[in-house]
């Protein structure tokens, strides 16, 4: 890996996020404005379906995009991606496929394609290095989604390879915030937990049901600072190579809801329904090549989760359910 790649990205440069309105997406939109970039494109889904080859290609010749930042996909829980692995295969590929080919057949200066963590075997040693990517099996529940996005980094480095095209993709951990998914079920762990505990208070129950022993370990980050990771990665790698964007510390689920039911006044004991699977106890990922870059995040799990049900106490009627 090169450490001294430098980019600088205009202030007026077109960039074109996909997924904007997506909770990285939009945390992508609010980290470049803030950063001066006043040049920002997006489309909602019912207005550029991304899957539509040709509609995402008129849309780059009308648009002309200089850079591209992947943050649209089918994205779901371990319960939503067992039961349609079809669809987030299909729909995944299709929306990257077409995005890159474009970045690429547009003549973009730079794309970076945003993956997952699921991409990487259950058998890799802990934490996950980048260098443990297609050395074995990856989760069954999620193999769909987890192939789709394994098949994004091909993409990005057969268009490297072949047509010199300075595209990048990286690896996040499991994210939580703003606009984030609170359907239940189907969605994410961390947003679900937030509702049902915000729930549970407004109910007045005395006691809070825990999927599983809810002694796995998980690693969490903001997706504001995945946002920030994505341009520092825009300005400072180069290489074919996924890169992670982790946390670099995990938190047992027990612990996690024990810091949001402090957040959201959830005073009642805790059970747990043992009838519901685990997962695998640890995934946390080796962010040990972004950090040698010079970047790590910025916000803490206990000011996220307060942060995070700031902003759903104050979008009760708009959230996504
Ligand atoms: N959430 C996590 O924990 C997590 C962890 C690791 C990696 N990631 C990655 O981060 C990226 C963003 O995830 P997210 O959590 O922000 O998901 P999200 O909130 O569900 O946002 C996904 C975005 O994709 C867009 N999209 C979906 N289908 C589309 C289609 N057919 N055509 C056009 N746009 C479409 C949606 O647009 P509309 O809103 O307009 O429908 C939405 O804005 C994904 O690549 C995901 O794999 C997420």
């Amino acid at each position: 890996m090169r450490t001294d790649f430098r980019h600088e990205i205009p202030t007026d440069a077109k960039v074109f996020i996909a997924g904007h309105r997506g909770m990285v997406g939009s945390a992508i939109w609010r980290r470049f404005e803030a950063e001066g970039y006043h040049n920002l494109v997006g489309r909602r889904s019912s207005d550029l379906d991304l899957r539509d080859r040709d509609a995402t290609f008129d849309f780059f010749a009308q648009q002309k995009p200089d850079y591209l930042i992947d943050a649209a996909a089918k994205v779901g829980g371990i319960y939503g991606n067992d039961a349609a692995p079809a669809d987030f295969l299909s729909d995944n590929l299709r929306m990257q496929v077409n995005l890159l080919d474009a970045a690429k057949e547009f003549g973009l200066t730079r794309a970076l394609f945003l993956g997952s963590s699921c991409i990487y075997p259950t058998t890799a040693p802990l934490p996950i290095s980048e260098d443990s990517f297609m050395t074995g099996p990856v989760e069954q529940t999620n193999f769909g989604y987890a192939i789709a996005k394994a098949t994004g980094v091909f993409q990005v480095q057969a268009l490297r390879q072949q047509y010199g095209c300075s595209f990048i993709s990286a690896m996040p951990c499991n994210l939580y915030g703003f606009g984030d998914n609170f359907t239940i079920p189907g969605g994410h762990a961390f947003p679900m937990l937030m509702r049902r505990l915000h729930e549970a208070v407004q109910a007045g129950d005395d006691d809070f049901l825990i999927y599983g022993t809810g002694t796995t370990l998980r690693e969490y980050l903001h997706a504001d600072d995945v946002a920030d990771a994505s341009l520092f990665l825009l300005r400072r790698y180069d290489d074919g190579a996924p890169i992670n964007i982790g946390a670099g510390s995990e938190i047992e689920i027990n612990k996690l809801v024990a810091m949001m039911a402090d957040v959201i006044g959830f005073e009642g004991s805790f059970s747990h329904d043992l009838s519901k699977p685990d997962g695998v106890k640890s995934k946390i990922m080796d962010s040990g090549r972004i950090r040698s870059l010079g970047w790590e995040p910025k916000i803490g799990l206990s000011d996220g989760i307060r942060l995070v049900y700031d902003w759903f106490l104050a979008n009760q009627d708009s959230y996504r359910r």
